[in-house]
């Protein structure tokens, strides 16, 4: 088994039931912190914190801002050309050294991170595993559009998803499939082959004219936005050369209309926090 440390201030699962009892020197887990989007004022305070006191990072170089590293004092490792069993080995060997490690994924762990295998790995070595959720690509692009990707009587759903590429994708969730729904679509990994995604959705329901838009490296300084319909996408797309690291946001939340208003803040509508007199 390996000999653990403590880092001040840092709460072990095992202590969030008895948050009294201190365990001085109990050593971090391995943290898997989503780095947010590309902004670097865009990872939680806990993720930052985390980054300031790593002893070793390993970092998914091909979509985190270096940024996000700059004035760190750590061992830093780029994943971009490592397979599984070298990041592994970096992050056990690191933790087996009672060193702080950090694996640093972009946007939140939990999409299309690849976290499950590397948790279950290291947890089957016996070294405790903890994730600190980031803000996902998918939210930093609604937030580029000022888009509400759930309006009332529009659609009150959002599904995350991606087109089939060298990664499969269950049939029962190909896109044609999902667009039955016509609820608001974040689509990841898919823009190589944005004609495809908006010939799919059309012929799966959505019209012609519902409203889509490609943000390229969203939060980013470089940003780009492109806005039309699932008609024009495609083209406005691939002449302005947009070939990866964007978001295709799709459906009719995107749009203009109807006027219709949320409940919550409607001056007749009484809840918990605010008591409407009769
Ligand atoms: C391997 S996935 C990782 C997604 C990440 N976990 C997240 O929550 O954003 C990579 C894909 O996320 C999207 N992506 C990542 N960063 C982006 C950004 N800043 N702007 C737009 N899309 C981005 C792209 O679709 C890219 O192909």
């Amino acid at each position: 088994m390996v000999t653990v440390k403590l880092v001040e201030g840092f709460t072990m699962p095992s202590e969030q039931t008895s948050q009294n009892q201190q365990q001085p020197f109990e050593q971090q887990p391995v943290c898997f912190v989503g780095a947010g989007p590309g902004d670097p004022e865009l990872i939680t305070l806990k993720g930052r914190r985390l980054l300031d006191s790593a002893d070793v990072i390993v970092y998914a170089g091909s979509l985190v801002n270096p940024e996000l590293l700059r004035g760190v004092d750590a061992e830093i490792h780029n994943s971009a050309s490592m397979d599984l069993d070298t990041i592994i080995e970096i992050m056990a060997n690191a933790y087996s050294q009672n060193r702080n490690v950090v694996r640093l994924h972009t946007g939140d762990p939990s999409l299309y991170g690849a976290i499950r295998e590397q948790i279950k790995r290291l947890e089957a070595m016996g070294i405790p595993c903890l994730v600190v959720p980031g803000v996902s690509s998918a939210m930093a692009a609604a937030a580029s559009l000022k888009a509400e990707l759930t309006v009332p009587e529009v659609t009150q759903t959002v599904i995350f998803t991606r087109r089939a590429g060298r990664t499969p994708v269950p049939e029962r969730e190909s896109l044609d499939r999902l667009a039955a729904a016509q609820a608001s679509m974040c689509i990841f990994l898919s823009v190589s082959s944005i004609e495809k995604v908006s010939q799919e959705l059309i012929s799966g329901g959505y019209a012609p004219d519902t409203p889509a838009a490609v943000i390229e490296k969203a939060s980013w300084p470089e940003e780009r936005v492109i806005t039309g319909t699932l008609e024009t996408i495609s083209q406005k797309v691939q002449q302005a050369g947009i070939r990866k690291t964007a978001m295709i946001l799709v459906g009719k939340a995107l749009g203009d209309g109807p006027d219709t208003e949320s409940r919550l803040y409607h001056s007749t509508f009484s809840h918990e926090f605010r008591k409407q007199e009769k």
